[in-house]
């Protein structure tokens, strides 16, 4: 219950954000609705991890500390079929991902904790 809680006001706080910075991509886009972007947050979460930095298995990404433009592009790409993977097809058509839902979605696991890291040469 906190937990969805928490996710829900997390969501709103995105969407608020995604609001204040409204630019030319998010304005053709209504801003996501808080309970529904939480959803689909939490549906990442079942194999991204919930901050997208513990991945359900070692083969699948982590998302946190990802730049937010390379993330979102990937689920455009998925969306278009410009990337074609059958795992994460599905997931964007189930969720039915608008330009809104892949800006706050790609934004929110941007800023999360990561552990990756940049090889030194
Ligand atoms: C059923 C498991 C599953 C769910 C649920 C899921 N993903 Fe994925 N995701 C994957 C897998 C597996 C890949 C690797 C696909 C590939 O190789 O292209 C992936 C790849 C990605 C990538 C590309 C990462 C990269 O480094 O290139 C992004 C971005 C992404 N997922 C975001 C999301 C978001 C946002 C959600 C929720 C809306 C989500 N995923 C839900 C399994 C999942």
């Amino acid at each position: 219950m906190f937990k969805s809680v928490s996710i829900l006001l997390f969501a709103a706080c995105l969407t608020g954000q995604v609001m204040a910075n409204e630019n030319s991509e998010t304005a053709k886009a209504a801003a996501p609705d808080p309970a529904a972007l939480a959803q689909k947050l939490q549906a990442c979460g079942a194999c991204h991890g919930e901050k997208g930095d513990k991945p359900l298995l070692p083969e699948y990404p982590i998302l946190a500390g990802q730049h937010a433009d390379y993330l979102a592009a990937a689920l455009r790409h998925y969306r278009d079929g410009r990337r074609n993977n059958v795992i994460m097809a599905a997931q964007v058509q189930a969720l039915a991902l608008t330009d809104s839902d892949i800006k706050a979605l790609a934004e929110y696991f941007s800023k999360q904790p990561s552990p990756l890291a940049t090889l030194h040469r």
